[in-house]
């Protein structure tokens, strides 16, 4: 029986990827790498790993037993040197981003830099602008804006689905910080971490709320810390790490950052947002939804069931049915993972799709993912967050910046 016809093969360019900070995103940065061809082998382009840089010797023995024998470095700037790698991640933690991300560019590197990059609204837009005069390309992990079912509730909003978006409920809330036990990790800290769950989960909420509704015009917040004191990390502890608390010599530390965050936003086109943000909501793990109301009906999303979309849409007003809408090839990137409706994408799936979006930019493709200037504007939601706590007022973000 005659087999099917090979398929002509595309000229791919080998491309050689660096991994600084080998934690959690750093795994996952490089599971992206590698799955890369699986799901875009109409890319032109085979990214690999070939080297990692960390302080901590035993993350980066972690990383080789998992990744291969590539190259390690204790200095990431070595890396960056290294004429093998062509892109380099960085997924160290916040305070290193900015010195970090602009080295990469000035090496000529394309950079794939996690949220919120940098500590400050400043470190993103120097970032920016060290990339644009290289002329190399980047890319940011704001990975929520690209499952497939944010992007068909984009699309239904663009396209007037639910009417005129009128308010909506956007919500990060998490548990990772509820126990007293959590370590007093850099996350806590403002000279390693900056903000709190600003950073972590605030950047992401705000870049959804950017997604969805376009730019925010102004906002007022209140921000809270519920547990003030932690039991010190070990070096290198990760963000899941507990202490015995009946440890006679456990030393405690402050907690230096907001453990929640709640605000009300006016959006430029007129939509009224409340936004929440935690990371000590008990009960709830990765709460991170949206529902948008519009004039004539509402769409709604939850990353715990991240395939289904809730519509209400129609001429009723009153009394209107809502659907359920389960994911299916033609909504985002979803074709490029699972052949029938239903089929539930994952976190990693994201992640995917991020450096599959970057990987387009630099093979001449348009830059269809999130960009430096959208990590900026979510930093500058962040800081009006704060000028707003201060002052108690509505503040436009971006007019904070120093
Ligand atoms: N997009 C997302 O959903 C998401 C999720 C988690 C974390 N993040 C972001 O990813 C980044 C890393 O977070 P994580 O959870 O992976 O943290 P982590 O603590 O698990 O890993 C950080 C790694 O960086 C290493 N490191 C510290 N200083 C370094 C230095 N000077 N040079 C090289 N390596 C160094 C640490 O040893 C550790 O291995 C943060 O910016 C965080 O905000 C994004």
């Amino acid at each position: 029986m005659a087999g099917e016809q090979p398929v002509a093969p595309t000229a791919v360019t080998p491309l050689g990827v660096g991994v600084i900070g080998a934690g959690w995103m750093g795994q996952v940065h490089a599971r992206s790498a590698a799955r890369l061809r699986h799901h875009y082998p109409d890319l032109p382009v085979a990214p690999s790993v070939v080297a990692v840089a960390d302080t901590l010797a035993d993350h980066v023995a972690a990383f080789r037993a998992q990744h291969g024998p590539v190259r390690s470095y204790p200095d990431w700037r070595d890396l960056v040197a290294d004429p093998a790698v062509g892109l380099v991640c960085v997924t160290a933690p916040n305070a290193f981003h900015a010195e970090m991300g602009t080295a990469v560019a000035q090496a000529g590197k394309h950079l794939w830099i996690e949220k919120p990059v940098g500590l400050r609204a400043a470190d993103a837009a120097a970032i920016r602008d060290a990339v644009n005069a290289a002329g190399v390309h980047a890319t940011v992990g704001f990975n929520y804006r690209n499952l497939p079912m944010v992007e068909r509730a984009r699309e239904l909003i663009r396209q007037g689905a639910i009417g005129t978006p009128t308010h909506a409920y956007v919500r990060t809330l998490a548990d990772y910080a509820a126990h007293p036990a959590g370590t007093l990790s850099w996350r806590y800290t403002i000279s390693q971490g900056g903000h709190g769950i600003l950073a972590d989960l605030g950047s992401h909420g705000f870049d959804m709320i950017r997604t969805l509704l376009g730019d925010i015009d102004s906002l007022v917040a209140d921000t809270a810390t519920f547990i003030s004191r932690r039991p010190h990390a070990t070096a290198g502890a990760s963000h899941f790490a507990m202490a015995d608390l009946s440890d006679p010599t456990l030393r405690y530390g402050s907690v230096e950052n907001e453990d929640y965050v709640s605000c009300l936003l006016r959006m430029t086109q007129g939509a009224r947002v409340m936004y929440e943000a935690g990371r000590t909501s008990v009960g709830d793990q990765c709460n991170y939804g949206f529902t948008v109301h519009g004039s004539t009906g509402y769409v709604a999303w939850d990353f715990r069931r991240s395939d289904e979309l809730a519509l209400c849409s129609g001429d009723d007003y009153q009394g209107q049915a809502t659907q359920v809408i389960l994911g299916a090839p033609g909504d985002g990137e979803y074709a490029r993972f699972q052949p029938g409706a239903g089929i539930a994408m994952s976190y990693d799936d994201t992640k995917v799709i991020e450096l599959a979006r970057l990987l387009a930019a630099v093979t001449g493709g348009p830059m269809l993912g999130a960009t430096l200037d959208d990590a900026m504007r979510a930093a500058e939601a962040n800081e009006a967050v704060l000028a707003s706590v201060a002052t108690g007022g509505w503040v436009q973000p971006g007019l904070t910046r120093d």
